[in-house]
Protein backbone atom coordinates (compact mmCIF):
# COMPACT_ATOMS: atom_id res chain seq x y z
CA UNK A 1 0.00 0.00 0.00
CA UNK A 2 1.23 3.56 -1.28
CA UNK A 3 0.70 6.45 0.45
CA UNK A 4 -0.62 7.99 -2.60
CA UNK A 5 -2.10 4.96 -4.17
CA UNK A 6 -4.62 6.07 -7.10
CA UNK A 7 -3.72 9.44 -6.80
CA UNK A 8 -2.73 11.89 -10.38
CA UNK A 9 -0.52 14.23 -9.63
CA UNK A 10 0.75 17.02 -12.35
CA UNK A 11 3.89 18.52 -10.84
CA UNK A 12 6.50 21.58 -12.89
CA UNK A 13 10.26 21.92 -12.80
CA UNK A 14 10.37 17.94 -12.47
CA UNK A 15 14.05 17.63 -14.57
CA UNK A 16 15.89 18.52 -11.55
CA UNK A 17 16.48 19.36 -7.65
CA UNK A 18 13.61 19.52 -5.33
CA UNK A 19 10.88 18.63 -8.58
CA UNK A 20 12.31 15.74 -9.36
CA UNK A 21 12.81 14.11 -5.95
CA UNK A 22 9.31 15.12 -5.27
CA UNK A 23 8.57 13.54 -8.84
CA UNK A 24 10.59 10.30 -7.61
CA UNK A 25 8.92 10.73 -4.09
CA UNK A 26 5.50 10.96 -5.38
CA UNK A 27 5.62 7.95 -8.03
CA UNK A 28 6.88 5.65 -4.82
CA UNK A 29 3.97 6.36 -3.09
CA UNK A 30 1.68 4.81 -5.41
CA UNK A 31 0.71 8.07 -7.68
CA UNK A 32 0.50 8.50 -11.42
CA UNK A 33 2.93 11.69 -11.73
CA UNK A 34 2.76 13.63 -14.67
CA UNK A 35 6.18 15.19 -14.43
CA UNK A 36 6.40 18.75 -16.87
CA UNK A 37 9.58 20.82 -17.31
CA UNK A 38 11.19 22.98 -19.73
CA UNK A 39 13.99 20.78 -20.15
CA UNK A 40 13.44 18.11 -22.22
CA UNK A 41 16.65 16.60 -22.27
CA UNK A 42 17.11 16.39 -18.66
CA UNK A 43 13.30 15.36 -17.90
CA UNK A 44 13.51 12.23 -20.25
CA UNK A 45 16.00 10.82 -17.08
CA UNK A 46 12.82 9.97 -15.60
CA UNK A 47 11.47 8.09 -18.61
CA UNK A 48 11.51 3.91 -17.25
CA UNK A 49 10.63 5.11 -13.64
CA UNK A 50 7.32 3.38 -12.45
CA UNK A 51 4.40 5.51 -12.30
CA UNK A 52 5.77 8.64 -14.03
CA UNK A 53 5.00 10.30 -17.41
CA UNK A 54 7.17 12.95 -18.47
CA UNK A 55 6.07 16.41 -20.30
CA UNK A 56 7.85 19.20 -21.97
CA UNK A 57 5.76 22.48 -20.61
CA UNK A 58 7.01 26.00 -20.15
CA UNK A 59 5.11 26.61 -17.42
CA UNK A 60 5.12 30.81 -18.34
CA UNK A 61 3.18 30.12 -21.59
CA UNK A 62 -0.45 29.95 -21.17
CA UNK A 63 -1.69 27.87 -24.61
CA UNK A 64 1.02 24.69 -23.16
CA UNK A 65 -0.56 25.19 -19.37
CA UNK A 66 -3.85 24.80 -20.94
CA UNK A 67 -3.17 22.07 -23.18
CA UNK A 68 -1.45 20.04 -20.12
CA UNK A 69 -4.85 20.50 -18.63
CA UNK A 70 -7.15 19.14 -21.13
CA UNK A 71 -4.85 16.14 -21.69
CA UNK A 72 -6.39 15.04 -17.78
CA UNK A 73 -9.57 14.13 -16.68
CA UNK A 74 -8.77 14.23 -13.35
CA UNK A 75 -5.89 15.99 -11.10
CA UNK A 76 -6.08 15.13 -7.53
CA UNK A 77 -2.86 17.21 -6.63
CA UNK A 78 -1.25 19.79 -8.63
CA UNK A 79 2.24 20.86 -7.60
CA UNK A 80 3.33 24.45 -8.60
CA UNK A 81 7.53 24.50 -8.34
CA UNK A 82 9.21 25.93 -11.20
CA UNK A 83 10.78 28.91 -9.82
CA UNK A 84 14.12 31.29 -10.78
CA UNK A 85 16.58 33.25 -8.36
CA UNK A 86 17.29 36.62 -9.22
CA UNK A 87 20.52 37.59 -7.07
CA UNK A 88 20.23 41.28 -6.05
CA UNK A 89 18.74 44.20 -4.24
CA UNK A 90 16.01 46.41 -5.49
CA UNK A 91 19.07 48.53 -7.08
CA UNK A 92 20.31 45.57 -8.91
CA UNK A 93 17.05 44.58 -10.09
CA UNK A 94 16.07 45.77 -13.46
CA UNK A 95 12.58 45.83 -14.69
CA UNK A 96 13.49 42.78 -16.51
CA UNK A 97 14.84 41.14 -14.05
CA UNK A 98 11.45 41.72 -11.66
CA UNK A 99 9.22 41.12 -15.10
CA UNK A 100 11.26 37.86 -15.86
CA UNK A 101 11.06 36.42 -11.74
CA UNK A 102 7.54 37.45 -11.78
CA UNK A 103 6.41 35.62 -14.48
CA UNK A 104 8.07 32.66 -13.97
CA UNK A 105 7.54 32.27 -10.02
CA UNK A 106 4.35 33.67 -9.46
CA UNK A 107 2.51 34.17 -13.48
CA UNK A 108 3.49 30.55 -13.65
CA UNK A 109 1.16 29.13 -10.89
CA UNK A 110 -1.60 31.53 -11.29
CA UNK A 111 -1.94 30.31 -14.85
CA UNK A 112 -1.71 26.31 -13.90
CA UNK A 113 -3.95 26.41 -10.78
CA UNK A 114 -6.20 28.84 -12.92
CA UNK A 115 -6.38 26.19 -15.53
CA UNK A 116 -6.58 23.05 -13.21
CA UNK A 117 -8.73 24.19 -10.89
CA UNK A 118 -12.27 23.65 -12.88
CA UNK A 119 -11.56 19.98 -13.00
CA UNK A 120 -10.78 19.61 -9.65
CA UNK A 121 -13.93 21.50 -9.17
CA UNK A 122 -15.96 19.39 -11.12
CA UNK A 123 -14.68 16.57 -8.57
CA UNK A 124 -15.34 18.49 -5.68
CA UNK A 125 -11.58 17.72 -4.32
CA UNK A 126 -8.26 18.74 -5.39
CA UNK A 127 -4.86 19.87 -3.91
CA UNK A 128 -3.03 22.58 -5.17
CA UNK A 129 0.97 22.89 -3.15
CA UNK A 130 2.66 25.89 -4.05
CA UNK A 131 6.64 25.75 -3.59
CA UNK A 132 7.44 29.15 -1.75
CA UNK A 133 10.50 29.62 0.54
CA UNK A 134 11.62 31.07 3.54
CA UNK A 135 13.01 34.01 1.77
CA UNK A 136 9.72 35.82 1.43
CA UNK A 137 7.85 37.11 3.58
CA UNK A 138 8.21 35.11 6.13
CA UNK A 139 12.60 36.17 6.54
CA UNK A 140 14.13 39.61 4.98
CA UNK A 141 17.25 37.88 2.95
CA UNK A 142 20.10 39.82 1.40
CA UNK A 143 20.35 40.13 -2.07
CA UNK A 144 17.08 37.82 -2.68
CA UNK A 145 14.59 41.50 -3.05
CA UNK A 146 11.96 39.94 -6.10
CA UNK A 147 13.01 36.81 -5.19
CA UNK A 148 11.14 37.15 -2.15
CA UNK A 149 8.46 39.53 -3.22
CA UNK A 150 7.74 36.72 -6.00
CA UNK A 151 7.74 34.11 -2.95
CA UNK A 152 5.74 36.45 -0.71
CA UNK A 153 3.22 36.50 -3.45
CA UNK A 154 3.13 33.00 -3.59
CA UNK A 155 2.73 32.86 0.05
CA UNK A 156 -0.98 35.24 -0.34
CA UNK A 157 -1.82 33.68 -3.36
CA UNK A 158 -1.83 30.26 -1.74
CA UNK A 159 -4.27 31.78 1.13
CA UNK A 160 -6.07 33.14 -1.17
CA UNK A 161 -6.74 29.84 -3.00
CA UNK A 162 -7.28 28.43 0.07
CA UNK A 163 -10.22 30.67 1.05
CA UNK A 164 -12.14 30.70 -2.08
CA UNK A 165 -12.66 27.04 -2.81
CA UNK A 166 -12.17 25.38 0.82
CA UNK A 167 -16.05 24.90 1.05
CA UNK A 168 -15.55 23.20 -2.48
CA UNK A 169 -13.17 20.49 -1.44
CA UNK A 170 -10.47 21.94 -2.55
CA UNK A 171 -7.17 22.86 -0.35
CA UNK A 172 -4.15 24.57 -0.67
CA UNK A 173 -0.67 24.88 0.78
CA UNK A 174 2.80 26.02 0.22
CA UNK A 175 6.10 24.96 1.42
CA UNK A 176 9.01 27.36 2.46
CA UNK A 177 12.66 25.72 2.42
CA UNK A 178 15.40 27.21 3.67
CA UNK A 179 18.47 26.35 1.72
CA UNK A 180 18.88 22.80 -0.31
CA UNK A 181 21.46 21.17 -1.89
CA UNK A 182 20.16 21.32 -5.59
CA UNK A 183 21.61 21.61 -9.22
CA UNK A 184 20.65 25.50 -9.26
CA UNK A 185 22.26 26.52 -5.84
CA UNK A 186 25.25 24.94 -6.91
CA UNK A 187 25.36 26.69 -9.97
CA UNK A 188 24.81 29.93 -7.54
CA UNK A 189 27.83 28.98 -5.55
CA UNK A 190 29.57 28.52 -8.63
CA UNK A 191 28.98 31.72 -10.34
CA UNK A 192 30.42 33.73 -7.13
CA UNK A 193 34.25 34.79 -7.77
CA UNK A 194 35.18 32.65 -5.11
CA UNK A 195 33.26 29.66 -5.39
CA UNK A 196 35.10 27.87 -2.36
CA UNK A 197 35.16 31.11 0.01
CA UNK A 198 31.68 31.21 -1.17
CA UNK A 199 30.42 28.24 0.00
CA UNK A 200 32.47 28.39 3.49
CA UNK A 201 30.51 31.65 3.96
CA UNK A 202 27.36 29.98 2.89
CA UNK A 203 27.78 27.11 5.48
CA UNK A 204 27.86 29.08 8.03
CA UNK A 205 24.27 30.42 7.95
CA UNK A 206 23.44 26.21 8.23
CA UNK A 207 22.86 26.36 11.93
CA UNK A 208 22.59 22.40 11.38
CA UNK A 209 25.89 22.53 10.03
CA UNK A 210 24.40 21.39 6.37
CA UNK A 211 22.13 22.11 4.29
CA UNK A 212 18.62 20.28 3.41
CA UNK A 213 18.25 17.56 1.03
CA UNK A 214 15.67 17.69 -1.96
CA UNK A 215 14.63 14.34 -0.83
CA UNK A 216 13.56 15.81 2.71
CA UNK A 217 11.76 18.44 1.20
CA UNK A 218 9.87 15.59 -1.00
CA UNK A 219 8.81 13.62 2.00
CA UNK A 220 7.27 17.00 3.35
CA UNK A 221 5.51 17.11 -0.04
CA UNK A 222 4.48 13.63 0.20
CA UNK A 223 2.38 14.15 3.37
CA UNK A 224 1.01 17.37 1.70
CA UNK A 225 -0.01 15.29 -1.21
CA UNK A 226 -1.27 12.77 0.88
CA UNK A 227 -5.10 12.07 2.74
CA UNK A 228 -2.78 12.47 5.90
CA UNK A 229 -2.80 16.20 5.46
CA UNK A 230 -6.81 15.95 4.70
CA UNK A 231 -7.45 19.22 7.25
CA UNK A 232 -4.35 21.07 6.50
CA UNK A 233 -4.78 23.90 4.07
CA UNK A 234 -3.99 27.48 4.05
CA UNK A 235 -0.36 26.78 5.61
CA UNK A 236 3.22 27.30 5.04
CA UNK A 237 5.15 24.81 5.73
CA UNK A 238 8.69 25.31 6.59
CA UNK A 239 11.67 23.06 6.22
CA UNK A 240 14.56 25.47 6.81
CA UNK A 241 16.62 23.66 9.86
CA UNK A 242 16.30 26.71 11.84
CA UNK A 243 17.52 29.79 9.19
CA UNK A 244 14.86 31.97 10.22
CA UNK A 245 15.65 31.75 14.00
CA UNK A 246 17.70 34.85 14.67
CA UNK A 247 19.99 32.31 16.60
CA UNK A 248 22.76 34.72 16.95
CA UNK A 249 21.02 37.27 18.08
CA UNK A 250 19.25 35.47 21.05
CA UNK A 251 22.53 33.76 21.96
CA UNK A 252 24.08 37.20 22.01
CA UNK A 253 21.63 38.39 24.88
CA UNK A 254 22.30 35.76 26.92
CA UNK A 255 25.78 36.23 26.48
CA UNK A 256 26.78 32.98 24.65
CA UNK A 257 28.35 34.65 22.00
CA UNK A 258 29.58 37.67 20.91
CA UNK A 259 27.32 39.82 18.35
CA UNK A 260 28.28 40.12 14.51
CA UNK A 261 29.97 43.59 15.14
CA UNK A 262 31.08 43.54 11.67
CA UNK A 263 29.17 41.26 9.24
CA UNK A 264 30.88 40.53 5.82
CA UNK A 265 29.21 40.78 2.64
CA UNK A 266 30.08 37.51 1.45
CA UNK A 267 28.40 35.88 4.33
CA UNK A 268 25.33 36.83 2.81
CA UNK A 269 25.85 36.30 -0.70
CA UNK A 270 24.17 33.61 -1.44
N1 LIG B 1 17.16 25.18 -3.79
C1 LIG B 1 16.82 25.95 -2.76
O1 LIG B 1 17.63 26.24 -1.89
C2 LIG B 1 15.41 26.46 -2.65
C3 LIG B 1 15.02 27.06 -1.45
C4 LIG B 1 13.72 27.55 -1.33
C5 LIG B 1 12.83 27.45 -2.39
N2 LIG B 1 13.24 26.85 -3.55
C6 LIG B 1 12.28 26.77 -4.64
O2 LIG B 1 12.07 25.44 -5.03
C7 LIG B 1 11.80 25.38 -6.43
C8 LIG B 1 12.76 24.42 -7.09
O3 LIG B 1 14.06 24.84 -6.83
P1 LIG B 1 15.30 23.84 -7.08
O4 LIG B 1 16.50 24.54 -6.57
O5 LIG B 1 14.95 22.48 -6.64
O6 LIG B 1 15.25 23.76 -8.65
P2 LIG B 1 16.30 24.13 -9.75
O7 LIG B 1 16.45 25.61 -9.80
O8 LIG B 1 17.49 23.28 -9.59
O9 LIG B 1 15.48 23.65 -11.01
C9 LIG B 1 14.41 24.39 -11.46
C10 LIG B 1 13.75 23.66 -12.60
O10 LIG B 1 12.74 24.50 -13.10
C11 LIG B 1 12.74 24.39 -14.50
N3 LIG B 1 12.13 25.57 -15.08
C12 LIG B 1 12.64 26.82 -15.11
N4 LIG B 1 11.82 27.64 -15.78
C13 LIG B 1 10.77 26.89 -16.18
C14 LIG B 1 9.59 27.16 -16.93
N5 LIG B 1 9.35 28.39 -17.41
N6 LIG B 1 8.72 26.16 -17.16
C15 LIG B 1 8.98 24.93 -16.68
N7 LIG B 1 10.07 24.59 -15.98
C16 LIG B 1 10.95 25.57 -15.74
C17 LIG B 1 14.21 24.23 -14.87
O11 LIG B 1 14.38 23.67 -16.15
C18 LIG B 1 14.70 23.33 -13.75
O12 LIG B 1 14.60 21.96 -14.08
C19 LIG B 1 11.90 26.81 -6.95
O13 LIG B 1 10.61 27.39 -6.97
C20 LIG B 1 12.77 27.48 -5.90
O14 LIG B 1 12.55 28.86 -5.85
C21 LIG B 1 14.50 26.35 -3.71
Amino acid sequence: MGRLDGKVIVLSAAAQGIGRAAAIAFAKEGAQVTATDINGEKLRELDGIQGIRTKVVDVTKKDQVEALAKEHDRVDVLFNVAGFVHHGSILDCEEADWDFTMNVNVRSMYLMSKAFLPKMLEKKSGNIINMASVASSIKGVVNRCVYSTSKAAVIGLTKSIAADFIEQGIRCNCVCPGTVDTPSLRGRIQAQPDPEQAYKDFMKRQKTGRMCTAEEVAHLCVYLASDESAYVTGTEHIIDGGWRLNLRLERHKEGNSPPMANPTPQLYLL
